[in-house]
């Protein structure tokens, strides 16, 4: 049995947010789950209808940078611990709204800070603790044939995406360094598996393969990203949590390094399997299309701090968790249909009120 703990986790209803929630509401059920998300067009409710009804589970909608409410939540539920998530997390929205992304991810990180630190002064030593969910872009672009980002790597974002993650970062280490409040962080490659929004490639892809639509590769699909399964993310926070050293980065990544185009190939493999097309059929649907605005040429996570301190390590191989995870799409084609058709914005609108 754990001690009782009040954990407030932000970005709840994302994709890993919805994972980290769920698994933290099933394996700690003498824990107090509390999810905050504003439900943006990332955030579905749908991602957690298995645990919705769980007596140590509860949903608050609100924003992050709203800082009466998180000061309520943090007084009303007794937090002793923040696992944030909550961001805006897409590249190519960033390059379109950097602002949005400074809001949300600057801010709303100050704003959860300051609100833990008025929340939690006085309290005694190793009691609470801030978690702040962060990716290996902060660390920028890889050649070739560079060492894999390490936590001592220095930070060097090239999208507002990543710039506003590592200004967020800094200011994390900025609090547990000038206010002593008790922080770790995690910088985590790529992640893929069920209820990630289809805006991201993998998610994309399986739709568009489906639907027999254009599969569009950046570039030549010469970039390079270290692939995680998101239930190894969830686990590896989880670990951090409970066991990392205050004050420290740990990184997460998969040791699984692939070329976009690759992945993009598997998909199809696997995708036209599962359809029963004939091999290969739908490669036609490759489409090469001009390049991100500084689009980063590789990723890749080195996670030895984590294993040798905490002893993780990735548990899905590549392929049979793509294989899963492409099933999971099929299975669930209404998921897909609803939230690339915007239903779910609509239904919240209605049911919590508000623009979206
Ligand atoms: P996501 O876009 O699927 O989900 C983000 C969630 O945050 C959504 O539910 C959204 O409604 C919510 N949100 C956005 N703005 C908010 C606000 N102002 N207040 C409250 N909630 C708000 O993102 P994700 O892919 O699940 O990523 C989650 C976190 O993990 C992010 O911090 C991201 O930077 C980080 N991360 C993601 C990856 C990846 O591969 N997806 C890898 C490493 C790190
Ligand atoms: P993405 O899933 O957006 O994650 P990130 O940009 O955070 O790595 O993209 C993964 C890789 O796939 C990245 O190199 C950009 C590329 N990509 C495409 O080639 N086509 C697409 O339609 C998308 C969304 C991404």
């Amino acid at each position: 049995m754990n001690a009782k703990r009040h954990i407030l986790i932000t970005g709840g209803a994302g994709f890993i947010g919805s994972h980290v929630v769920r698994r933290f509401v099933r394996k700690y059920a003498e824990y107090e789950i509390v999810n905050l998300d504003l439900l943006t067009y990332a955030g579905n409710l749908a991602n957690l209808r298995d645990v919705e009804h769980e007596p140590n589970y509860c949903f608050v909608r609100g924003d992050i940078g709203d800082i009466e409410l998180v000061r309520s939540i943090l007084r009303e539920h007794r937090i002793d611990g923040i696992i944030h998530l909550a961001a805006e997390s897409h590249v190519d929205r960033s390059i379109r709204d950097p602002f949005l992304f400074a809001r949300t991810n600057v801010l709303g990180t100050l704003t959860l800070l300051q609100a833990a630190r008025e929340s939690w002064d006085g309290a005694p030593a190793g009691e609470r603790r801030f978690h702040h969910v962060s990716t290996d872009e902060v660390y920028g672009a890889l050649t070739k044939d560079e060492e894999a980002f390490c936590e001592t790597t220095r930070y060097n974002p090239h999208s507002p995406y990543s710039a506003s993650k590592a200004a967020s970062d800094h200011f994390v280490r900025a609090y547990h360094d000038t206010y002593g409040l008790p922080v770790v962080l995690t910088n985590c490659s790529n992640n893929y598996g069920p209820f990630q929004f289809p805006e991201k490639l993998i998610p994309l892809c399986i739709h568009n393969i489906c639907t027999n639509k254009p599969l569009p590769i950046y570039g030549r699909g010469e970039n390079v990203r270290d692939w995680l399964h998101v239930e190894d993310h969830a686990e590896a926070i989880d670990e951090v949590f409970h066991r990392g050293r205050d004050g420290e980065s740990y990184n997460i990544g998969g040791i699984n390094e692939w070329k976009n185009i690759d992945v993009v190939k598997l998909l199809v493999r696997l995708v036209d399997e599962e359809l029963g097309r004939a091999p290969g059929s739908s490669e036609k649907l490759i489409t090469y299309v001009t390049d991100r605005a500084g689009h980063d040429l590789r990723y890749a996570i080195n996670a030895e701090k984590l294993h040798n301190e905490l002893g993780w390590s990735p548990k899905h191989s590549f392929e049979s968790g793509l294989r899963d995870t492409v099933r999971w799409y099929l299975a669930n084609e209404q998921w897909m249909t609803d939230v690339a058709s915007g239903a779910y914005e609509r239904y919240y609108a209605e049911m919590y009120g508000g623009e979206i």
